[in-house]
C-alpha cells in the first residue's frame, strides 16, 4: 500500500454504508467521513440563503465561499454526524423532509462538487474510512481499500424503515419505496460523478449477510489491500 491508509465505501441509500463504516473506523482505528454531510450543510446553507431548485449558479457561489466541517463519532451508532457552516451549527437541520428536493438539486451542481473536493481530501489527509457515492471513483481514486455496498431496492427500504422507526418516525411502504427508488435515480442518473461501481472495488451484497459478516468480509479485503487491522486475527 502507498499513501495514507483510505477505505472508501459507496454504494445506494440504506445499503448499509454507515453500519459498516462506523465498525471499521473502530476496527482500523482510523477517523470516519461521512461525505453525505458536505451536501447535506451546503443544502441547509443554500435554503437559509433563499438559493432554490435550479440556481446552479448561487449554489456554486455558496460552494467555493462556505467553510463545511463536518465529524461523525465512530462509537455512537445513534448519531448522525454533525456539521457546521462558516462555524455555525447546522446539525439539527441536516435530515430535515422538507430540504430532500433541495439536496437532490445541490449534490448534482457541478461546480458545488469541484468546491468540496479538496475539503474532502483533506479530512483523509492521513488515512479514513469515506462513506459517500463518488468516493472511490472521484474523490480518492487511489484509495487503499474500495468497497462498494448493494441490496434490493426492498432490502434498503427496510433497513430506512427500521432507521426511521428507531427515531420515531412512522412512514408507509409506498413513500419509502419512493424514496429509495427516487434516490437511486438521482444518484446514478447525475451527469458529475453518478453512483458508479469502482472498477478495482469489491461489492459486498449486504442482503446475503449479516452486518457482523460484512464487517469479517470488510476487514479481509482491507487486509488482503495492505491496510493495518487491530484486534481478532
Ligand atoms: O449519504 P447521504 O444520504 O447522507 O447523502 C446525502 C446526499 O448527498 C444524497 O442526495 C447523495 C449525495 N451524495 C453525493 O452525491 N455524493 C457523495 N459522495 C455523498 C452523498
Amino acid at each position: 500500500m502507498t499513501g495514507p491508509p483510505i477505505v472508501t465505501i459507496d454504494g445506494p441509500a440504506g445499503a448499509g454504508k454507515s453500519t459498516l463504516g462506523r465498525a471499521l473506523a473502530v476496527r482500523l482505528a482510523l477517523p470516519l467521513v461521512d461525505t453525505g454531510l458536505f451536501y447535506r450543510a451546503l443544502t441547509v446553507a443554500a435554503a437559509e440563503a433563499g438559493i432554490g431548485v435550479g440556481d446552479a449558479q448561487r449554489a456554486t457561489a455558496l460552494a467555493q465561499r462556505a467553510t463545511v466541517t463536518i465529524g461523525m463519532e465512530p462509537l455512537d451508532p445513534r448519531e448522525g454526524g454533525w456539521a457546521r457552516v462558516d462555524g455555525r451549527d447546522v446539525t439539527d437541520r441536516l435530515r430535515e423532509p422538507a430540504l430532500a428536493g433541495l439536496l437532490a438539486f445541490v449534490a448534482q451542481v457541478p461546480g458545488v462538487r469541484a468546491a468540496i473536493l479538496e475539503p474532502q481530501r483533506r479530512l483523509a489527509a492521513a488515512g479514513a474510512v469515506v462513506l459517500g457515492r463518488d468516493t472511490g471513483t472521484v474523490v480518492f481514486p487511489s484509495a487503499a481499500c474500495k468497497l462498494y455496498l448493494d441490496a434490493s431496492p426492498a432490502a434498503r427500504a427496510a433497513r430506512r424503515r427500521r432507521q426511521l422507526l428507531r427515531s420515531g418516525a412512522v412512514v408507509s411502504d409506498a413513500t419509502l419505496a419512493q424514496e429509495v427508488g427516487g434516490r437511486d435515480r438521482q444518484d446514478q442518473g447525475r451527469a458529475v460523478a453518478p453512483l458508479r461501481v469502482p472498477p478495482d472495488a469489491v461489492v459486498i451484497d449486504t442482503e446475503a449477510h449479516g452486518a457482523d459478516e460484512v464487517l469479517e468480509i470488510a476487514v479481509g479485503v482491507c487486509r488482503a489491500r495492505g491496510l493495518a487491522v487491530a484486534g481478532r486475527p
